[in-house]
């Protein structure tokens, strides 16, 4: 079978990734939608980005009302400045919330209506120039060709999944990562390690996903415990941002499985942070998904050095799962008790939030495919 394998025209990646992208940026247009959050303002970066353009001459005008997960009012708000200002490309910087609001912004500019018609269709037509600018090493949105975007109406994460979504350029600068409180840190890291296991253990892995995805979890192993409990390591901080680049491409090209597709309603209608839900199901669904992807856990323990000699494959698979929760043990990741959430709510909640995983598709790419009454169970597992 054929595979298709996509990732930006370019990447730049490092210290000083940003000044290097000035001649990249100045060829997008005259006039640039910068999406943010108040919190990268306050921050100086938007500020960094601004005085690069205004070295080369490129104008703005700054969109920072992304405070929170996307919703598809926020990209109705950002399509009509993006019109209104005469924009012609479009800078997302931020977090996932940001990136991924200036894909969909991007979408609805060239292609029309609103956002939430676009679920489960190819997007037409080609987008304004995308330049994806990430502060937290966590979604890999700057590569991939994902955007996600709650529907408030529904209450749903609506996955947006078209190739047209990747951006142009990636500038990938550790140094904006430093910031991120310890909390932001665990949370998105673990959603970059859950898109590298996902990735690596999906049934559409293939020899060039495993490639980024291996590299991804072994970088996340050696660093992530590090970057939350010592911020200021740049060097940490450099391979964790190169990680979350590296599990975005390779989840983007074989998809997410049973985590992501039962994470997204969790977000939708508890409003956890992504990276937190994602953490709080990986240590169900580890356990769950291993009788259908034993060898390829059996692999990934070898990759990080917790396999022993004389293991069987079933051994090795179960020493990366301990492993892994050894890891999520260490970030303090709270359960949805401690985040607040009531658990007669969530039982009320488990019924749709199950129907709304098994819809977004991403179970069904797990090797071991779960029906709708094993989701539910999963969901019943958090509480126990
Ligand atoms: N498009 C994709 O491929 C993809 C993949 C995974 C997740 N997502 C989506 O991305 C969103 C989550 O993105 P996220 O986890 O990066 O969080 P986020 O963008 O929502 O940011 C979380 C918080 O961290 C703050 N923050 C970000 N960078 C910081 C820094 N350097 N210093 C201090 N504070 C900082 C933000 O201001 C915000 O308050 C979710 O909607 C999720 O569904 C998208
Ligand atoms: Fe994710």
């Amino acid at each position: 079978m054929a595979n298709l394998f996509s990732i930006p025209q370019v990447i730049i990646s490092g210290e000083k990734a940003l000044q290097m992208s000035a001649q990249h940026l100045k060829s997008y247009g005259e006039k640039a939608l910068i999406v943010t959050d108040d919190m990268m303002v306050k921050l100086g970066n938007v500020k960094k980005l601004t005085d690069t353009l205004d070295e080369i001459k490129v104008s703005y005008v700054v969109y920072s009302a992304i405070n929170c997960e996307p919703t598809h009012s926020m990209v109705d708000e950002g399509v009509e400045i993006y019109k209104n200002e005469e924009c012609e490309f479009i800078i997302g910087i931020g977090g996932g919330s940001p990136m991924d609001s200036m894909k969909a912004i991007g979408a609805v500019v060239k292609n029309g209506g609103s956002i939430c018609d676009y679920v489960g269709k190819a997007i037409e037509h080609i987008l304004p120039p995308l330049v994806a600018i990430p502060t937290t090493a966590g979604t890999g949105s700057e590569a991939t060709k994902v955007s996600i975007i709650t529907n408030t109406i529904t209450d749903v994460k609506m996955l947006l999944n078209d190739p047209k979504l990747i951006a142009n350029l990636a500038i990938v600068d550790p140094v904006f990562t430093l910031t991120a409180p310890p909390a932001v840190t665990a949370a998105t890291g673990v959603d970059a390690l859950t898109h590298a296991i996902e990735a690596y253990t999906s049934l559409k892995a293939f020899s060039m996903s495993d490639i980024y995805a291996v590299s991804a979890i072994k970088k996340i192993f050696d660093n992530l415990y590090e970057v939350y409990s010592n911020g200021s390591n740049i060097q940490a901080r450099r391979e964790m941002a190169i990680a979350a680049l590296e599990a975005g491409i390779a989840f983007s090209n074989a998809s997410v499985t049973v985590v992501h597709g039962m994470s997204r309603p969790i977000g939708a209608m508890f409003h956890v942070p992504h990276g937190l839900s994602n953490a709080m199901l990986l240590k169900v669904c580890l356990p769950y998904i291993k009788p259908g992807a034993t060898a390829r856990l059996n692999n990934l323990a070898k990759e990080i050095g917790v396999f022993r000699q004389g293991m069987t494959p079933d051994e090795g698979a179960d020493a990366f799962v301990v492993a892994t929760i050894a890891l999520l043990r260490t970030l303090n990741i709270p359960s949805p008790a401690e985040f607040g959430i009531s658990r007669e709510d969530f039982f009320k909640a488990i019924p749709k939030m199950a129907t709304d995983a098994l819809a977004s598709g991403s179970p069904g790419n797990t090797r071991r495919i779960p029906n709708e009454d094993e989701i539910e169970e999963l969901y019943k597992k958090l509480w126990y």
